[in-house]
C-alpha cells in the first residue's frame, strides 16, 4: 500500500515537474506585458506597416479568397489537420481591435494569442520571431487602420492530441526558441538587411528549409530545401546551384526574379509565383537588392552525387512523340524555349531536380507566371492532366529530363499517379 502511495506521489510529482518544465520553457524569452504602452499611429507609420506586410506576406493566409482582405478564416493543410487563420482586422469581437501593441509583438515573437493561448507554427512565427519591435508597432499600427470587419475566427480541424494545447507546448518546447534579429556581421549594412528580411518577415525557410516528421526544421540544415507538406511542391535548396542557389548569378538577375518571376536562368511557378505575386514584387529596389546579396552569399551545400536510373530507349521514343505533339510549339524542337514568353527546358534546373515533383506538378496542371508591374501579362501553361495519361506524362517528364543535354532520372508512373490524386490539396 505504502509502495503505491509512493509510486502514485512520484508519478505525480514527476508530472508536475514536467509539465512546470514545460511551461518555463514555453515562456522563455517573454517579458511581462506592459499594458499602458500605445503605438502613435502616423501616416507614414501606417505606410510603412503596409510595405512591411507584404514583405511579410501577411495577407496571403490571412484572407480567404474572395473574402474581406485580413479577415482570416483560410484554411491551412498540415500532416496534422487543418489551421485556420485568424482574424487580423480591428473589429473589437472577432478581430484584434482590443488588442495593444505588446499583445501583437508577442504573437509575432513568442506565437502567443492575446488571451495567452499558444499558438500554432502553422504560423510562421518561428521566423517572424526576428522581426524588430520598431518592425512590429508598424505592421499593427496598419492592420488598426484597415476597416473592421466582423468575421468570427473558424476553429482548427487537428487530430488528436495535435489539438491540445500540451501537445504544442511539447512541441515548442523542442523546436522554438523566440529571437533577436539575426546578429549585425561583421558584413555590409546591405547584407544585413537581407539577412533581416530573408530570415524574418520574408520566412523563405518555412518552405525552403526541410521539415521533421512533427512539422519542424532545423536551423542546421537551413535552405537545403524542403518538401511542402500536404500541399507537395518541393521548395528547392537556396544554398546550392544545382537546385534554386543563386550564388553565380549575378545581382540584377536575383532582383528580376524577385520582382519580376522571371530571370534569364529561370522563372518561378506554384507557390514561389503565390510569392512573388503577392509579396517581392513590391519590395524596393533597395530591398530586392539586400535580399540578393544575402542569398548570392550563403554558404553552399557540397553538390550531391544523383544517383540516375537511365531511361529506357522505349520511354524516350514515347516521351518525345508526346513533347513534338504537345509541347514543342511552345518550348521549341529543341527546348530552347523563347524568351520573355516561354522558359527554355534545355539547361533548366527546374526540369532536372533530383525531386521531379514540380516537374509532374506543372505538367499535369499548368500554370501561369505571377502578373507583376515588370511582366505585366504573361503567358500560361496549360493543363495536360485531361489530355495525357499517366504513362505519357511520365515518358514526357523522363523526356524533357533527359533530351538537349539535360540528365535526370527517369519519372516513374507510380509518381505521376499520386500526383494526380493529391492535385489541388
Ligand atoms: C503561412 C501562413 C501565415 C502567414 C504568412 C501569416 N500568418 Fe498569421 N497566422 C497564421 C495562422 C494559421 C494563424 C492561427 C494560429 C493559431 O490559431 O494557432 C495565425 C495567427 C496570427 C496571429 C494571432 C491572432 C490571434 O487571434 O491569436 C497574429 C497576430 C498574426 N497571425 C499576424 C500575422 C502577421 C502580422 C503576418 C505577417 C507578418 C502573418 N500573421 C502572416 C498563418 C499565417
Ligand atoms: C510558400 C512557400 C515558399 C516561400 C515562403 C518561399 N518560396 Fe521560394 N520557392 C518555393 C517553391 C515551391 C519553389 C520551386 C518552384 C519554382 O522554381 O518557382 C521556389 C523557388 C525559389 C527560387 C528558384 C527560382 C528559380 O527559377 O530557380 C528562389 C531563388 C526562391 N524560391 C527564393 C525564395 C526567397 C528569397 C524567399 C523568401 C523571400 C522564398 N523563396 C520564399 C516556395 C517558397
Ligand atoms: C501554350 C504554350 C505551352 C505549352 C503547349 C506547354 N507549355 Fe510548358 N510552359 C509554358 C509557360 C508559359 C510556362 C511558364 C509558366 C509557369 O512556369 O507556370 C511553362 C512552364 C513549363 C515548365 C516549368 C519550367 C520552369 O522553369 O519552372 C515545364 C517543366 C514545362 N512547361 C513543361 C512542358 C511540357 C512537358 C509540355 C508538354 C506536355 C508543355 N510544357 C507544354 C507554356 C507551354
Amino acid at each position: 500500500m505504502k509502495r503505491i502511495l509512493w509510486t502514485i506521489s512520484s508519478t505525480m510529482a514527476a508530472l508536475g515537474l514536467g509539465a512546470a518544465a514545460l511551461v518555463a520553457l514555453n515562456l522563455r524569452g517573454e517579458e511581462p506585458l506592459t499594458t499602458n504602452e500605445t503605438v502613435q499611429s502616423t501616416p507614414e507609420l501606417v505606410k510603412r506597416g503596409a510595405y512591411l506586410a507584404r514583405a511579410g506576406n501577411c495577407m496571403a493566409c490571412h484572407t480567404v479568397q474572395g473574402g474581406a482582405p485580413y479577415a482570416g478564416g483560410r484554411g491551412i493543410d498540415t500532416p496534422f489537420g487543418v489551421i485556420h487563420t485568424s482574424n487580423l482586422t480591428p473589429d473589437k469581437a472577432t478581430g484584434i481591435g482590443n488588442w495593444s501593441a505588446a499583445e501583437f509583438w508577442r504573437a509575432l515573437h513568442n506565437g502567443r494569442s492575446r488571451d495567452g493561448r499558444l499558438l500554432y507554427p502553422a504560423f510562421p512565427y518561428t521566423s517572424y520571431t526576428q522581426v524588430t519591435r520598431e518592425d512590429s508597432d508598424a505592421i499593427y499600427a496598419y492592420l488598426q487602420s484597415l476597416p473592421a470587419v466582423a468575421q468570427a475566427n473558424r476553429p482548427h480541424a487537428l487530430r488528436f492530441p495535435y489539438n491540445t494545447q500540451a501537445a504544442l507546448g511539447v512541441w515548442r518546447a523542442l523546436f522554438f526558441v523566440p529571437g533577436a534579429p539575426p546578429a549585425e556581421s561583421t558584413q555590409t549594412a546591405e547584407y544585413n538587411r537581407g539577412a533581416y528580411l530573408v530570415n524574418g518577415l520574408g520566412h523563405c525557410a518555412a518552405c525552403h528549409t526541410p521539415r521533421n516528421a512533427l512539422g519542424a526544421s532545423s536551423q542546421a540544415q537551413a535552405f537545403s530545401g524542403g518538401l511542402i507538406p500536404v500541399q507537395n511542391w518541393y521548395a528547392p535548396a537556396l544554398n546550392a546551384a544545382a537546385e534554386a542557389g543563386v550564388a553565380q548569378w549575378p545581382v540584377a538577375d536575383v532582383v528580376a526574379l524577385l520582382k519580376t518571376g522571371v530571370a534569364p536562368q529561370g522563372s518561378v511557378t506554384g507557390p514561389m509565383a503565390e510569392v512573388v505575386f503577392r509579396s517581392t514584387q513590391y519590395l524596393s529596389d533597395a530591398d530586392a537588392q539586400a535580399i540578393a546579396v544575402y542569398l548570392r552569399a550563403l554558404p553552399q551545400q557540397a553538390p550531391a552525387a544523383p544517383a540516375v536510373v537511365k531511361p529506357s530507349a522505349a520511354t524516350l521514343a514515347r516521351g518525345g512523340k508526346v513533347y513534338e505533339q504537345h509541347c514543342a510549339q511552345c518550348h521549341g524542337d529543341s527546348g530552347e524555349g523563347q524568351p520573355g514568353a516561354f522558359p527554355a527546358l534545355a539547361g533548366n534546373r527546374a526540369v532536372v531536380l533530383q525531386d521531379p515533383t514540380n516537374l509532374v506538378r506543372v505538367v499535369l496542371q499548368g500554370g501561369y507566371l505571377p502578373a507583376t508591374a515588370g511582366n505585366p501579362r504573361p503567358h500560361g501553361m496549360p493543363p495536360f492532366m485531361q489530355v495525357l495519361g499517366d504513362e505519357d506524362v511520365a515518358a514526357v517528364s523522363t523526356f524533357v529530363r533527359n533530351a538537349w543535354g539535360n540528365q535526370a532520372g527517369a519519372v516513374g508512373t507510380i509518381g505521376v499517379y499520386r500526383a494526380r490524386e493529391r492535385r489541388g490539396s
